[in-house]
């Protein structure tokens, strides 16, 4: 069992109401414990950073004394804990200096909600440490929580979007009623796929590009197949979201070079169904979990996490396998470079029958080699 350490944000704002504001965004988070430092004046806020374990700084940029300027160029050269910028100017070129100077991320008062403000520590804790060569456990942790934290969002804001277009008698799972309705959920749907895809990039930069990638490729090969549109649709979400799982899988070991542990093998195998879990939740006519469940099945038999065999596979499933595989093996990684394209498709060609799917390998080949299909 992990134990779950409370996340330690110092406020340095001069302004009490301000910094009773944001303390309250981040207690009103039952599932996540947030700690906070308050600091209003120079002394305190230089008495804060002396003293105090802090995990996150959010930093206003007009206060009395010391400017918010100075004090991000201070605490970014002694490297203390990220800062998040919380400030009522609105001005580019200040907005652009506190950038410079190392701030991670810059929010506008009157943006400043609960949602903004913890999607951007999450963020910016991650980015941080990110560009730290040392890894410290503890933080590691913290941020898993954080951005599971903001995964919750995302659905509970899909599910009152839902019973919205109930209220107003959309039936979206049936494609009836009022004219637009379905469009509506499809478009809606969409944008919370792209955003949840978004998600992982702070924390694997590697997955999120990837999964925009495989979007590229499964849905050509979807339509090169001739499938119903809906489902050439269905498939270019799955894709988008299909390594989603991975957010419960440590970075060291997604990126780890050498051979994994049986241990950590388990935690890498379980992505699917943790992408499935969590895909369940978002309400949809579509198979999208299913499908994300599946991409690592194989058609002999020899895949994860059921052992599915040909019949049993989705055939959206039976795409992005094809197209995940040529992705990643085309693609630098942290621990290898890409190989060419020609050498992913052999690949794929010498297990055609056997792991991937005879027509769709074919098909992939085709798009390459006759298609003229590239990766953007
Ligand atoms: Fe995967």
């Amino acid at each position: 069992m992990i134990e779950m350490k409370p996340i330690r944000v110092l406020i340095c704002d001069d302004d009490p109401g301000d910094r009773l504001l944001i303390k309250r965004m981040l207690m009103s988070y039952d599932d996540m414990e947030f700690v906070t430092v308050e600091a209003g004046t120079e002394s305190e806020i230089r008495e804060a950073l002396e003293h105090e374990e802090i995990d996150q700084i959010l930093l206003d940029m007009e206060m009395p004394g010391k400017s918010g300027l100075e004090w991000l160029l201070e605490i970014h050269r002694k490297e203390i804990a990220p800062v998040i910028v919380i400030s009522g100017v609105e001005d580019d070129e200040v907005i652009y200096e506190t950038i410079n100077r190392g701030a991670s991320d810059y929010i506008h008062k009157n943006n400043l909600y609960t949602f903004t403000l913890v999607s951007a520590i999450a963020n910016s804790m991650h980015k941080w440490r990110l560009g730290k060569s040392v890894s410290r456990n503890s933080y590691k942790f913290k941020i898993y929580q954080v951005l599971r934290l903001v995964l919750k969002e995302q659905i509970d804001n899909h599910r009152k979007v839902l019973a919205r277009l109930r209220v107003n008698g959309i039936n979206y799972i049936n494609n009836s009623n009022i004219t637009g309705g379905y469009e509506m959920f499809q478009q809606h749907f969409e944008n919370t796929i792209y955003t949840i895809s978004e998600i992982l990039e702070p924390k694997d930069s590697f997955t999120f590009e990837h999964q925009r990638r495989v979007k590229q490729l499964a849905g050509a090969i979807a339509r090169e197949m001739k499938l119903p549109r809906e489902q050439v649709f269905t498939i270019e979400m799955a894709s988008l979201v299909h390594d989603i799982g991975k957010i419960s899988v440590p970075l060291e070991v997604l990126n780890k070079s050498g051979r994994l542990t049986e241990e950590e093998f388990d935690q890498v195998k379980n992505h699917p169904r943790i992408g499935n879990e969590i895909l369940m939740m978002l309400e949809s006519p579509w198979p999208i979990s299913e499908i994300v469940m599946q991409h690592h099945e194989r058609i002999d038999g020899s895949g994860y996490p059921k052992g599915l065999t040909e019949n049993e596979i989705n055939v959206g499933s039976k795409i992005i396998a094809v197209a995940d595989v040529v992705e990643a093996m085309s693609s630098d990684r942290s621990y290898r470079n890409a190989f060419p394209i020609p050498v992913a498709l052999d690949e794929i060609d010498k297990n055609k029958g056997t792991l991937y799917d005879i027509q769709v390998a074919d098909i992939c080949r085709r798009m390459f080699l006759k298609k003229n299909f590239r990766f953007e």
